[in-house]
């Protein structure tokens, strides 16, 4: 794993919108897998200020969303759905029809999961992969314990995960405690990945996953499987490393 540290948010963020610029434009027809909460935003941000600029066309580009809360529809201001169109989608020339977010009303998960993986794979499977971190380890909602070969799946989340998500949502509304999600295994097949991670909260996930022995009981640890992973941090997140990068 390439691990990058950098001073704050601002520049972790400009230097995974320029990765991400990079990938699109050596493939117009990349597939990316997106994320969703606060630590992409300032990403997401760079990446319409690139497109502004003439600098990035996602003509072509196809997205697939790692998870989506299990319960909301795509019009609820809460869904990751609303998120991304809200942070990104409606601010770049992508075509809606090569979007894909996983659906947290459907009728029938099982069914949907299955065909998520499906459509991933009949896209080529997905080029660069943009992860954020949980203080628990999971990536996309896979909390600990998810195997390693896991698939896009229902799943429970946990205390630590409605507790941190919680800020999201108005007084009063509660966190849906299900969600659709990638799974790590899923996301192990992306050909290139990219983990970006801020602040001292996450400081001691950092450590655990990048220096400790991989296990189950750390999603993220899974990454250390994987041929192309890149890791930027800010240099709080980054402050528990034993090995100074
Ligand atoms: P955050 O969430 O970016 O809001 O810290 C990261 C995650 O849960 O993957």
């Amino acid at each position: 794993m390439k691990i990058i540290v950098v001073s704050n948010y601002d520049e972790m963020s400009k230097i995974a919108a320029e990765f991400i610029g990079k990938e699109i434009k050596s493939k117009r027809n990349s597939v990316l897998g997106l994320a969703t909460g606060g630590t992409p935003l300032g990403t997401y941000t760079k990446l319409i200020q690139m497109h502004k600029k003439g600098e990035l066309d996602f003509t072509s580009v196809k997205t697939f969303n790692l998870d989506e809360y299990l319960g909301l529809s795509p019009k609820d201001k809460n869904s990751y759905h609303f998120f991304m169109w809200d942070n990104l989608f409606k601010h770049i020339n992508i075509n809606p029809a090569n979007v894909q977010i996983p659906k947290g009303d459907t009728d029938n998960p099982a069914k949907f999961c299955q065909w998520y993986e499906d459509r991933i794979k009949q896209a080529g499977g997905v080029d660069l992969q943009l992860l954020g971190i949980g203080r628990d380890g999971h990536i996309a909602f896979n909390e600990p314990g998810s195997p390693f070969d896991s698939r896009t799946r229902i799943v429970g989340l946990s205390q630590e995960t409605l507790e941190d998500n919680a800020r999201f949502f108005e007084k009063g509304q509660e966190v849906p405690c299900q969600a659709i999600t990638m799974g790590v295994g899923t996301i192990l097949e992306a050909k290139n990945i990219l983990l970006i991670a801020n602040g001292a909260k996450k400081a001691e996930i950092c450590a655990k996953f990048i220096e400790g022995q991989p296990s189950e009981e750390i999603s993220a640890s899974a990454l250390q499987k994987h041929k192309n992973v890149t890791i930027i941090l800010d240099k709080e997140a980054a402050s528990k490393l034993k090995n100074k990068v």
